[in-house]
């Protein structure tokens, strides 16, 4: 399938905004992101094409990002935090409560395709770690006990 037209001309809009294709590669990945969930290697080879960068190059980006998703994912992300304050504050017992809960490991979806779970460097909040971003909207959850990972897949957090 090729790139949509729509989804192309945005991409060609945040390259005129970002000064030029390599400064554009991760806001043209998320838009792809944005409009199809993640981002496939077809539409990665056929944004590195429009951009005019190698796939390699724009891959390197895309899996550096963990925000950036190369596989399909669940309905609902979870990002798990495992950064040093949330390490040194419970992170080890709140990633395993959710692997528990989740039944699935770090880059794993749910069979029912609800979840997914991705362990991921500092979110922003090691002021409320343990911590996690959940969502479409990236919420920061936290500080998270191991004991709230029911209330927060029930959406009561
Ligand atoms: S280390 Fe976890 S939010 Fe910063």
């Amino acid at each position: 399938m090729t790139l949509p037209e729509d989804l192309k001309q945005q991409i060609l809009h945040a390259v005129a905004e970002d000064g030029g294709a390599k400064a554009a590669m991760l806001e043209a990945l998320r838009l792809v992101q944005q409009a199809e969930g993640w981002v496939s290697d077809a539409r990665l080879a056929q944004v590195a094409d429009l951009l005019g960068v190698s796939t390699a190059e724009l891959d390197s980006i895309a899996t550096f990002y963990s925000l950036i998703f190369r596989k399909p994912v669940g309905q609902t992300v979870i990002l798990l935090c495992d950064g040093a304050s949330c390490w040194m504050n419970g992170g080890d017992a709140l990633r395993q409560a959710l692997m528990d809960r989740l039944g699935i490991g770090f880059g794993q979806t749910t069979a029912d395709g609800r979840y997914s779970l991705i362990n991921s460097a500092c979110v922003g909040g090691c002021d409320r770690a343990p911590a996690l971003l959940i969502g479409p909207d990236r919420r920061l959850v936290g500080p998270l006990s191991p004991e709230g990972v029911a209330q927060l897949l029930e959406g009561e957090l």
